[in-house]
């Protein structure tokens, strides 16, 4: 027996890659319990690295088509299970219809983990302090789950079970969740806070009112973090609808949610602040969200739904046996390698150990210094926590690759030299990795727009004022 030590997997698995929905269902099916779906990985893989799980066989639905993207269906908003936290959160129709939901993505996490994360793996892990539950169970949104028996549906008020437990049966895929259209007059609010930007919440509050007039038709509050699943207070609710909007009906509101929801002591957070959170969060989620719900409806764009993107899988089913190695394609920073890696291996352990990149680095192991972060397929990885079989066929860029052939450097680390953004350089790489993302995705960001984007990535040395000087020295606005 071994003590935890998050550089490797020690643990060994078989590594399944169904070509289909049904496929997938198929091999649940077969192997039950000791089967774990893997998506993004950013919750599963850091599980298995701690030892809390140690399931004998890894279904990966990475490529499963038709698992992915946002759709309208009969006036229903459908998100594919495998869609990313980070698409909800940009999405114009997301943000514009459900904005409780695209301020709940924006708040979760890292930007890394938002990238590779998925609404499906949020919902699933079934954690009480989920940021995306409170938000679905405002709007009324259901799960749509495929199994043997065939498809049902739940709605997510009604899906957590307990902490880490929900309704899916051994077998049951997850498969995409169902928003239905909000009524005229709706307003919406998210609300978190938690110990620094990162974490997890210690409270978390969804918050849609209905508003006629002055009058609030319908309400819905619903608590994350303080209770051992998502919570929706009812009798605070029931305070609120057929009222006159009035401070006082607010104040008791908030109240009355602090004495229904049942939290515990833990490294977050007392229960005793936890309740007065709640207390707070419902009265500033109330205000808020009236003044929201005032607005007129014509701020919602007629159509704009994120497509899902052409994924195909062009193999059958792949089963890498735990005692097996494959030989993997990768194109890093532009060339061809190949590499024979077992299913437990880790990028991070390939690039470094295998192909010599030492340049990428290892940190804490468990997605939360984001020393570690490359590039691929064009987006955010960190690659502490992504399987090598998982992106057979990827182009990967480290920061190896950043200056050009010839040896120029990028402007971002022209940059950091220029104004002295690292002391150590362990964080670098990392940084720098994230940030010419950041500059993909915002050309031209605001300072706020730098610090929330690299607010996973940790440095001990700077104090990061001089990092994010460089990133705003090369595409900030002048
Ligand atoms: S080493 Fe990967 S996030 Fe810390
Ligand atoms: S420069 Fe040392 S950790 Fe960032």
């Amino acid at each position: 027996m071994h003590g935890t030590n998050t550089h490797i997997l020690f643990h060994e698995f078989d590594y399944l890659e169904p070509a289909s929905v049904e496929e997938a269902i198929g091999l649940l099916t077969h192997y039950g319990p000791e089967a774990r779906v893997l998506a993004g990985g950013t919750d599963l893989i850091v599980q298995m690295k701690m030892e809390r799980l140690a399931p004998r066989y890894l279904v990966s639905i990475g490529r499963v088509p038709g698992m992915e993207g946002i759709a309208v269906q009969d006036g229903n908003t459908h998100i594919g299970a495998r869609t990313s936290i980070r698409t909800l959160r940009n999405d114009p129709w997301i943000r514009s219809r459900y904005p409780v939901l695209a301020e709940a993505c924006a708040s979760f996490s890292t930007t890394q983990v938002q990238v590779r994360g998925t609404l499906g793996g949020n919902l699933g892990n079934a954690s009480p302090a989920s940021d995306t539950a409170p938000a679905l169970i405002a709007y009324g949104a259901e799960a749509i789950i495929r199994g043997p028996e065939g498809t049902r549906r739940v709605p997510v008020e009604e899906f957590f079970v307990g902490p880490g437990r929900s309704v899916m049966e051994p077998g049951e895929l997850l498969v995409a969740v169902e928003l239905p259209p909000p009524r005229p007059g709706t307003g919406g609010a998210f609300l978190k806070v938690g110990r620094v930007a990162a974490d997890l919440a210690k409270v978390n509050a969804a918050v849609v009112v209905i508003r006629e007039g002055d009058r609030i038709a319908d309400a819905r509050l619903v608590f994350g973090a303080v209770a051992p699943t998502p919570l929706r207070t009812r009798k605070a609710e029931a305070v609120l609808v057929g009222q006159q909007f009035s401070e006082e009906v607010v104040t008791e509101a908030a109240q009355v949610a602090s004495e229904e929801v049942s939290p515990i002591d833990d490294v977050r957070s007392t229960a005793w602040y936890r309740r007065e959170l709640t207390r707070v969060l419902a009265y500033d989620g109330l205000y808020r969200t009236w003044e929201r719900a005032s607005q007129p409806a014509e701020q919602f764009p007629t159509a704009s739904v994120a497509s899902p993107p052409a994924v195909s899988l062009s193999r059958p089913l792949r089963h890498i046996r735990a005692d097996q190695e494959v030989e993997v394609h990768l194109t890093v920073n532009g060339e061809q390698r190949r590499v024979w890696v077992a299913p437990n291996e880790l990028l991070l352990n390939v690039l470094r150990e295998r192909l010599h990149l030492t340049g990428t680095k290892y940190g804490c192991g468990i997605g939360e210094c984001s020393a570690c972060t490359v590039h691929v397929d064009g987006r955010l990885a960190l690659s502490c926590l992504v399987l090598a079989v998982a992106v057979d066929g990827s182009e990967i860029v480290t920061v190896e690759g950043l200056a050009s052939r010839d040896g120029e450097l990028h402007p971002l680390q022209e940059a950091f030299i220029r104004y002295a953004a690292f002391q150590c350089g362990y964080c670098t790489a990392g940084m720098l990795m994230t940030a010419k993302s950041l500059l993909e995705e915002i050309p031209h960001p605001t300072e706020e727009d730098v610090r929330d984007y690299l607010k996973g990535n940790l440095c001990r040395c700077t104090g990061y004022a001089a990092i994010v000087r460089a990133v705003m020295g090369v595409g900030g606005e002048k």
